[in-house]
């Protein structure tokens, strides 16, 4: 790992490692283009949750709209090695994601998509089977620095004893080594979502598991590169960011939000000794949050 260790934070037009409180909208023109290697955004879902962030847009054709158009905005400032990660979430009966990545892989290039397993079940219903699992839509823009080997799942002692006996290996020494770093991860993540009781649990209705975004990190970044979550919710990315040495970026328009991801940076002991510093700025430009305009 390239040691970001007291490097400073390089110019930009944003200040990095830096919660801004306002409208993505507002911020995301503001970046230069190709400038982010990679982007994490978890938006409000549309009319999935009872929470007023997420019942904005009067029709979900405003909703797509809004999407594109920040979108549009964020795969510009994706540098062309860069990923850009979308969250979806399907509710009991919504399915707006289902709309959101037809249309984006129409006007983007299509990477993967990953199912994120949440292991436990939730948005209980009684005629269909119990929903366990969210969507991760991977865009990108040219050919995108992955680090394969980033993620692996440690085979049980059985299997490698197993392998090991296999004759039809040709290279015994690479098959060990493999077999000891584990099996590369499939685009199925199975990473437990947070319980109401969890200690990682900090008051954040749709908080994302820290290890699921340091994974998403870990595939997509370098130490040093720069990470963009344009709606922070309560600070996950910025903290995955910091615990593996990248610079970070992260706006929320819900000052509240913003608080508690400052308080949870503030309070959470940096997992390497290449913590930067986090700010957080209050946006130059009126904040506004949409009415809420529910149906
Ligand atoms: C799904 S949550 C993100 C949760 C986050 N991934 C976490 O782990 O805490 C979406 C967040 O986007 C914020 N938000 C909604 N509209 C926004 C906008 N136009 N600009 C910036 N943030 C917005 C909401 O206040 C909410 O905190």
């Amino acid at each position: 790992m390239k040691p970001p260790e007291n490097s400073p934070t390089p110019p930009f037009p944003i200040q990095l490692n830096t919660i801004h409180i306002g409208d993505a909208l507002t911020y995301l023109p503001l970046l230069p283009d190709n400038s982010i290697q990679a982007i994490v955004a978890d938006p409000p879902y549309f009319r999935v949750l009872n929470e007023p962030w997420d019942n904005q847009w009067q029709t979900f054709n405003d909703y797509l709209q809004w999407t594109l158009s920040w979108l549009n905005q964020a795969m510009r400032a994706l540098r062309s090695d860069g990923l850009l990660f979308l969250f979806g979430q399907i509710g009991k009966r919504e399915h707006g994601f289902l709309h959101v990545l037809s249309a984006a892989t129409q006007l983007w290039k299509f990477h993967d998509l990953i199912i994120w397993d949440r292991v436990v079940g939730y948005n209980e219903r009684r005629d269909s089977l119990t929903p366990a699992y969210e969507l991760i839509l991977l865009l990108r823009k040219n050919k995108p620095k992955f680090h394969k080997h980033a993620l692996r799942i440690p085979y049980d002692p059985s299997t490698i004893a197993r392998y090991l006996r296999d004759k039809r290996y040709k290279n015994p020494q690479a098959r060990a080594a493999h077999l000891a770093a584990g099996k590369f991860a499939t685009n199925i993540l199975r990473i437990p979502s947070l319980k109401g009781s969890s200690r990682e649990k900090c008051g954040h209705p749709t908080q994302k598991p820290l290890a699921l975004i340091q994974a998403l990190l870990l595939l997509a970044t370098d130490p040093n590169d720069i990470v963009l979550d344009p709606f922070l919710g309560s600070g996950t990315t910025a903290l995955a960011a910091r615990n593996l040495g990248r610079f970070w970026l992260g706006f929320e328009i819900h000052p509240p939000y913003a608080q508690l991801a400052l308080s949870r940076l503030n309070n959470s002991q940096p997992q390497s000794k290449f913590a930067h510093q986090n700010n957080l700025h209050f946006s130059p430009f009126p904040i506004n949050l949409n009415p809420l305009q529910k149906t």
